[in-house]
């Protein structure tokens, strides 16, 4: 019988629980899902559709024999063990941001640059974009065939989920703590999150840039054309789930609102919802759990000659890292045969 032995690295964190949620929901067709972590959690159960699985450690786990792995497990983890899974015939598709800006390694989002998986043979591994970058890139696309990209200009408005659970439950006590008269310092941010919003996502680098910025930069100029220009100032807010973006773009051609909500409207994995008259716009609430990348408030940028602004929110577990992650790997079974 043929055998399609997966693994899910990271299973007990945000990323991984909502991995294995989307390959139970897409009924991905593995014969057998492995569920690795860390040593400390070695033996908890976690639900994968309607089987549990038995949590075991990564570090003693032998990849000979599956043929895909989807690593979420923090950057410094994926640099040993992503390798060690690719030198034993197993594809990794990796959510960290470790090995995105790797010459040899794909950094894919299949409704923009599905053609560039086909690089996975040189390294096995295939990188899986940050979450803010995602949600921009699968935007973008529509409007960049029609009428070229020349700069884009982002604000970001980002959820706790995307620092991982520890995260959300420092805003969750932070925010509780605040109604008791009982402070609860900083711990995964640097400055408190409940009631605030902080401009700072990942490190600080020595242009003043954080890391997160440089990402957006990078990573769009990978995936989608190297010649647009993107300035973003990216900011943590006091949400849950689901990262917001305003976007402003400038075209090198001139492109009508209609023209760019006709290409949105017509492209894979993009819902439009922009009536603003009847209060029809996405937030942060209501993209959370679902699949799409939303767009609304679609309008003229008048202060450059060709130029249009947006409002772009999607869920990032989902498209932003899970869901992403599990398209790449549908690809990789239906045209490449694994
Ligand atoms: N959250 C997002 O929106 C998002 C989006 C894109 C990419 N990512 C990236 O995905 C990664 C995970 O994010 P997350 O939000 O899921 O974090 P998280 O909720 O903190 O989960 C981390 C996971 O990694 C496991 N892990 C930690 N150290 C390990 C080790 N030494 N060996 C094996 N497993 C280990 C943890 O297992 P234990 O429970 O056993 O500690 C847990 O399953 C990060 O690199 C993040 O940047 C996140």
């Amino acid at each position: 019988m043929f055998k399609r032995k997966i693994a899910v690295v990271g299973a007990t964190g945000n990323v991984g629980h909502e991995i294995l949620n989307i390959l139970a929901e897409r009924k991905f067709p593995a014969t057998e899902v492995v569920a690795l972590a860390s040593r400390n959690s070695v033996g908890k159960q976690i639900s994968f559709g309607d089987k549990t699985l038995i949590v075991q450690a990564l570090e003693d786990f032998d990849f000979t024999g599956t043929k895909i792995a989807l690593f979420s497990p923090g950057g410094k983890v994926s640099a040993i063990h992503a390798p060690r899974a690719a030198a034993a015939g197993c594809v990794v598709i990796d959510n960290t941001s470790h090995f995105r800006m790797d010459e040899d390694v794909p950094l894919v989002v299949p409704e923009v640059n599905p053609q560039a998986i086909a690089g996975y043979k040189k390294r096995y591994i295939i990188a899986n974009p940050n979450c803010s970058t995602i949600q921009m890139v699968v935007a973008l696309k529509p409007l960049h065939d029609i009428a070229k990209i020349k700069r884009v200009v982002v604000a970001t408005y980002q959820a706790v989920s995307g620092a991982g659970k520890e995260a959300m439950d420092e805003l969750f006590n932070q925010t509780k703590g605040i109604y008791a008269n009982n402070t609860i310092a900083p711990n995964k941010f640097s400055k408190r999150i409940a009631f605030n919003v902080i401009p700072q996502i990942d490190v600080f680098m020595d242009d003043g840039v954080s890391k997160e910025e440089w990402k957006m930069k990078v990573e769009t100029k990978k995936i989608l054309d190297p010649k647009i220009e993107v300035e973003a100032t990216c900011v943590r807010v006091p949400v849950f789930n689901s990262h917001s973006e305003a976007i402003n773009v400038e075209f090198e051609s001139a492109i009508s609102v209609s023209e760019a909500r006709e290409a949105l409207e017509e492209a894979d994995g993009i819902l439009v919802i922009d009536r603003p008259a009847e209060m029809k716009f996405i937030t942060a609430i209501e993209a959370s759990a679902t699949d799409p990348v939303y767009v609304s408030r679609i309008r003229k940028d008048n202060s450059v000659k060709h130029g249009i602004s947006m409002w772009v929110v999607s869920d990032n577990l989902k498209k932003g890292a899970a869901l992403n992650a599990v398209q790449i790997a549908e690809i990789l079974v239906k045209d490449y045969g694994f």
